[in-house]
């Protein structure tokens, strides 16, 4: 029997890349840069299943240039907002993503870009690399606290939770609001007892306005798109730190850049940005209080080979007609799957 034919619209790490290999016939996108969309166009044509990530925008045109025959999307990321659901639903093609395998990384992540933005690292590493460290002083890039300041979370799904039981070793005290609850809030107190860690829920204003650190854990959505704004950034500390390791466009970066400038805020530290790469003449490049990386939230050995092999499973559980591990429109098996 002739077997499944997929499109990888990137080359995955081993764990996964084997089972696709022994169970589909693959062509995996070799270019430096994502396939355009042209070439996504073109290369998804006629196939069972396409295996993508977080820089390929899968819209309903991609889904009805594959054909009839396209039976699943595994995205390679646990978040799916490149991807269009409501299309895909529409069409009967589950899609997978990769919950879980990340979370640990991520929080590890965060947590670097919290100490990194508020203890000024990159700019004391730039200080020294230029010759610009001339003695040690007692008011040398001289940055904030963590022991009992307050850490804002925004999203309390599994990474902000990952973030405050680390938050817990620091001694901060935690709270969190959360645009898109994934559980509606527990009535009652209001503080919700994650193992190794006590966080209280408040309002969004709240967050702003009590927080040292604000650490941004929430899918993109309508709701949270351009979230931190103009506004968001006026009720903050001017000695408060704002970390994004969610999507870029939960940030409203020209805000964002107001902000850092006139000190409004003390610092940002950015994994994620609108667009990326960040064109090198982007204003923000030019602040010193800001720290941009190249979206490696995630990037620990661990986490991208689980990632890999969990997107694996996916897309070969929809060749099969199995239902996904972790398929984000499970709405689709109310319905007729192609
Ligand atoms: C994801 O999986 O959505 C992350 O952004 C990748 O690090």
């Amino acid at each position: 029997m002739s077997k499944p034919r997929v499109f990888l619209t990137r080359l995955i790490l081993e764990s996964g890349l084997k089972p696709v290999q022994d169970f589909c016939e693959a062509e995996i996108w070799s270019g430096e840069l994502p396939p355009n969309r042209d070439e996504l166009m073109h290369y998804v044509h006629g196939r069972n299943g396409l295996l993508c990530l977080l820089t390929d925008r899968i819209d309903a045109d991609v889904m009805d240039a594959a054909g009839p025959g396209l039976k699943v999307i595994s995205n390679c990321a646990v978040g799916v907002d490149n991807v269009d659901l409501p299309a895909a639903t529409a069409r009967g093609i589950p899609v997978g993503n990769t919950p879980g395998v990340l979370t640990d990384a991520t929080a590890d992540f965060t947590f670097a870009l919290l100490m990194a933005a508020a203890r000024r690292v990159v700019e004391g590493e730039r200080q020294v690399r230029s010759g610009g460290w001339k003695t040690w002083s007692l008011d040398t890039l001289l940055g904030a606290d963590f022991a009992g300041a307050t850490l804002g979370l925004v999203g309390f799904g599994r990474i902000g939770r990952a973030v405050a039981r680390r938050a817990t070793g620091f001694g901060m005290r935690i709270i969190f609001s959360d645009p898109n609850p994934a559980t509606p809030p527990r009535p009652g107190t209001g503080t919700t007892p994650e193992p190794g860690a006590e966080a209280t829920q408040v309002d969004f204003d709240t967050l702003l306005r009590e927080s040292d650190f604000v650490s941004l854990h929430t899918p993109l959505t309508d709701k949270t798109r351009g979230l931190m704004n103009t506004a968001a950034f006026a009720k903050m500390k001017p000695t408060s730190v704002l970390v994004n390791t969610s999507r870029g466009p939960v940030v409203d970066q020209p805000a964002l850049y107001e902000a850092l400038k006139s000190h409004r805020i003390f610092a940002a530290a950015l994994d994620v940005t609108v667009p990326e790469p960040l064109p090198i003449d982007s204003p923000l490049l030019t602040l010193e209080n800001c720290i941009i990386v190249p979206h490696i939230a995630s990037a620990s050995w661990q986490a991208r080979q689980k990632m890999s092999r969990m997107a694996a499973e996916n897309l070969i559980a929809g060749l099969k007609g199995e239902r996904l591990p972790n398929c984000v429109n499970p709405e689709v098996y109310g319905r007729e799957l192609r």
